[in-house]
């Protein structure tokens, strides 16, 4: 069952080139809801970045540092002055060893990824109080409020920098069949939502009715305890210093617990894909019968 789920790559390098074998099935594998796996990929800390492993880098008020590599800028710490260089120049070379690894294993996507931000998460995700909306323990695909995607895809990239623990994750059922079960039930967008929304700068762009059908299933799934409890789904407790990546936007996924990780987002616009059809966008506009952006 963890072979349909995982496509596990034989790779010890964060640059390639890679075999011929690896990138002519790596972009298939995430196009079609898996999860590249390489369990021999660690994100090496040096020395004097030991100590960032604890939640005492947090400003108290974030549960992620987060990094902006187009502008440089870095959020959700307290560290200051030599310790925020140090935990800058971390989260950039973080940064550059995930663009390293989809520029070598989906040459295809190159040209086309732009990347969102990179992430730090210091904060054991277990007996973390949320609301349900924002409770990221149970399974949902990756919607945002405030940031409209007009149909461009998410792909992010994780390590596992804990010194011991696996991180532990979900996944539940194909987007297809988590989008047919979720549709009937969600409403029209009301025709001034998406304007009005925009106009008060609640979101970053225009919302588009793509992004009103994805926060949607976000939103219906995760309320669902019934579904979540139900839904065909398996567990991976990721072991440490192991490194994935998958289209969170269709991969249903909770992540349980765990401390201490990476994440890269890139955003690749659906004429990018090797298969555009493979899409939430498109296999949401074939389940409605109409264009969504
Ligand atoms: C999420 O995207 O839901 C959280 C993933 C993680 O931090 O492992
Ligand atoms: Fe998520």
């Amino acid at each position: 069952m963890a072979m349909e789920i995982l496509e596990s790559l034989d790779i010890t390098a964060w640059q390639g080139p890679f075999s011929p074998e690896i990138v002519a099935k790596a972009a298939d594998a995430l196009e079609t809801g898996k999860l590249l796996y390489a369990p021999q990929l660690p994100f090496e800390l040096l020395e004097d970045e030991r100590q960032f492993l604890s939640p005492e880098c947090l400003d108290g008020k974030s549960k992620n540092v987060s990094f902006r590599p187009d502008s440089g800028v870095m959020k959700g710490t307290r560290c200051q002055g030599v310790e925020r260089d140090r935990l800058l120049n971390m989260l950039q070379r973080y940064y550059t060893l995930a663009s390293d690894l989809l520029d070598g294993l989906c040459p295809g996507y190159s040209q086309h990824l732009r990347p969102g931000f990179t992430s730090f998460r210091p904060a054991e995700i277990a007996g973390r109080v949320t609301s349900w909306r924002h409770d990221d323990t149970r399974l949902h695909v990756d919607a945002f409020p405030s940031r409209p995607m007009q149909g461009l895809r998410i792909l992010r990239v994780f390590t596992n920098v804990n010194p011991r623990m696996p991180r532990v994750w979900r996944v539940g059922e194909k987007f297809e069949q988590a989008a047919a079960h979720f549709l009937p039930g969600i409403k029209s967008p009301r025709p001034w939502t998406a304007s009005l929304l925009y106009w008060l700068r609640i979101a970053k762009g225009r919302r588009t009715e793509y992004d009103h059908y994805m926060l949607g299933i976000h939103d219906h799934m995760k309320a669902d305890q019934q579904y979540q409890s139900q839904v065909s789904q398996m567990q991976l407790a990721i072991p440490p210093g192991t490194t994935w990546a998958c289209f969170t936007d269709s991969v249903s996924h909770a992540a349980l617990s765990g401390q201490f990780a990476f994440e890269q987002t890139f955003y690749l616009p659906v004429s990018g894909m090797k298969d555009p059809a493979r899409s939430p966008l498109r296999v949401l506009e074939r389940l409605v019968g109409r264009a969504l952006t």
